[in-house]
């Protein structure tokens, strides 16, 4: 996967690369993330990337110009490469359109900041807007960081176990289940017992228990799609019984 981040901001991009999935995955080739500076491609002494608004009103608009020579100097790899804008007015960013982002060779990622980006780049450049969630940030570059996280750890081979993204929250549509480790007694709170047990069937069970309970207090929203077995469905109708008492 190649992403290509477009910001006036690139520090705060090459910043958070340093470390962590990313930095090991874009090490070991699995993804390769470029930074471009679009006040690079501003024109003028004084390199402006925003200007007022036609039609008056407060705060600053990013010229189209800059966006628009940035976004050309990006060299595609795929016909299918994608121009995505960040914006709270896209479509809300979920682990399902993580999954489908993580198929694509190129992802072209847009931060725009000030009051917003001149309505033209809409327009004429962007296949899609993406919110990561109903706030509003003061620019892209954290929510474009937050996609490139989530999407990446689902590419074959960035994370080590390729098991462990399975059993993630939300893979299933549920939350997940309670983890412990060493000691087996913290300030007097024990591991439950049936972790120690060695008994994988037990255990599995009492794990997929849990995520039912935790989902159903924390994100009862969640059940109404997750995929959930016969068994599921009457271990919560239990829990249910449990919480209606
Ligand atoms: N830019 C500002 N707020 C945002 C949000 N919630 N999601 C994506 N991009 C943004």
């Amino acid at each position: 996967m190649r992403y290509d981040v477009l910001t006036i901001f690139p520090e705060m991009i090459q910043g958070y690369l340093k470390e962590g999935i990313l930095a090991r995955a874009a090490k070991r080739d699995l993804i390769k993330i470029e930074v471009t500076d679009i006040r690079a491609f501003a024109r003028g002494a004084h390199k402006n990337t925003d200007d007022r608004p036609f039609g008056g009103g407060d705060g600053m608009v990013m010229k189209p110009g800059p966006i628009y020579r940035a976004l050309e100097s990006v060299p595609r790899v795929a016909p299918e490469s994608l121009v995505l804008l960040l914006t709270p007015q896209g479509k809300r960013f979920d682990q399902a359109m993580a999954w489908e982002l993580s198929r694509q060779k190129q992802l072209i990622l847009l931060c725009g900041r000030y009051e917003g980006i001149d309505e033209r780049i809409r327009k004429l450049c962007v296949d899609r807007e993406l919110s990561i969630g109903d706030y509003v940030l003061s620019g892209g570059e954290l929510a474009a960081l937050v996609l490139m996280d989530a999407v990446s750890r689902l590419i074959p081979g960035v994370l080590g176990g390729e098991k462990s993204t399975q059993e993630d929250s939300f893979e299933d549509g549920l939350l997940e289940y309670p983890q412990y480790t060493r000691p087996r007694v913290f300030r007097g709170e024990e591991v439950p017992e049936v972790l120690l047990s060695g008994d994988h069937e037990k255990i599995r069970q009492w794990r997929r228990a849990q995520s039912l309970k935790r989902t159903l207090e924390k994100r009862p929203d969640l059940l109404h799609h997750a995929r959930l077995t016969p068994q599921d469905e009457a271990m919560l109708k239990e829990l249910k019984g449990k919480v209606d008492k």
